[in-house]
């Protein structure tokens, strides 16, 4: 069946019912039992303010495997730079305003997936998440999330998937932990693994240094979805309390609110965390022998030590692979 929602922006705009629908058509498409030609003469853009090699590459796949043809577009790159502001006054280096190049590509295409990470500037600005916010507003065909500033619905499904296939479908002990990275990251994984966590009532840890907290209306939702769904939630600073008894580790780094638009000082705060606040065997121990998830790129023996990234226990190219099966059940459900 269709879904009444026309985007996927982020996973609580769907009901839980919806959600677990999507995982089935994804286990579905990866065990052959669905073989539908879902895009059948359709085409779908893909545009890319950002890099990236496994969302890139799973929706062209993806499209292909459904029967369509994707046109991948990257603003400023392959195609023209982009202005999405409302009244802009376009005197700058902005060519195209996405009133048009939206309405142009709508003539052509059945569906448009967008990539646009945070800058990590503006807070108050940045978790408005404004360009894929505009996208929606000026479309008329499906819009897809492929990572915005705030949401990265696509990547939590395929978490969510991979951990009912390898511990099954009851809910979980799940810790989602802060690592160092050299650098600030955008909070789009995070807050959507988070989310899509408490909405399939799995008991969340959610582990950071203090200095490092999610957005609050993003928290207080989880809380409420956690309420509704069955689950918990519970918020930890110390690291190796963290791991105690938990069944999925999820590691990924993140930028401090605190800090957007001083990149400076997120470098010298974060420096103290170096140390500690990496996934190593000792804190896998103390897990109750825990799958490792990732989301992909990773800094070996940054974030996560080679030790685990290559044990029996580390799930990340699976989890990478449900990528390509859940987008496909998304494109099938949503594009009409
Ligand atoms: N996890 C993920 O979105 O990977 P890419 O940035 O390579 O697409």
């Amino acid at each position: 069946m269709l879904f009444m929602v026309n985007n996927f922006l982020k996973t609580n705009e769907f009901t839980r019912s919806e959600l677990e629908e999507l995982i089935e058509t994804a286990e579905g498409f990866k065990h052959g039992e669905i073989s539908k030609k879902f895009l059948e003469g359709k085409s779908i853009a893909l545009v890319f303010f950002n890099p990236s090699l496994r969302t890139r590459a799973s929706m062209q796949v993806g499209i292909y495997e459904l029967g369509g043809n994707a046109v991948i577009l990257e603003p400023g790159g392959t195609s023209w730079t982009l202005e999405h502001r409302e009244n802009a006054v376009m005197d700058s280096d902005k060519t195209e305003h996405l009133k048009e190049f939206v309405g142009v590509l709508e003539r052509y295409v059945s569906a448009i997936g967008v990539r646009t990470f945070a800058n990590l500037q503006d807070w108050d600005l940045e978790r408005t998440d404004p360009v894929l916010a505009a996208f929606a507003k000026y479309a008329s065909k499906p819009v897809i999330n492929l990572e915005s500033a705030m949401h990265h619905p696509c990547q939590a499904m395929a978490d969510m998937m991979t951990i009912r296939e390898k511990l099954g479908s009851s809910k979980k002990k799940v810790l989602l932990t802060w690592a160092f990275h050299p650098k600030p990251l955008p909070m789009a994984v995070p807050n959507s693994f988070a989310l899509a966590a408490a909405q399939f009532g799995h008991d969340l840890r959610i582990a950071h240094p203090k200095g490092f907290e999610l957005d609050e209306d993003l928290m207080s939702e989880i809380e409420d979805q956690t309420k509704e769904n069955g689950g918990s939630l519970e918020i930890v600073n110390d690291v190796d309390e963290a791991f105690e008894n938990v069944e999925v580790v999820y590691a990924k780094s993140w930028g401090s609110k605190n800090f957007y638009g001083e990149a400076e000082k997120d470098l010298q705060f974060r420096a103290q965390f170096r140390k500690d606040w990496i996934v190593d065997e000792a804190k896998m121990a103390r897990s109750k022998d825990a799958i490792f998830m990732h989301c992909l790129p990773v800094r070996r023996n940054v974030i996560v030590t080679d030790g685990v990234i290559d044990s029996a226990n580390s799930v990340v190219l699976d989890e990478a692979e449900n990528r390509l099966h859940v987008q496909k059940a998304i494109m099938a459900k949503i594009i009409k």
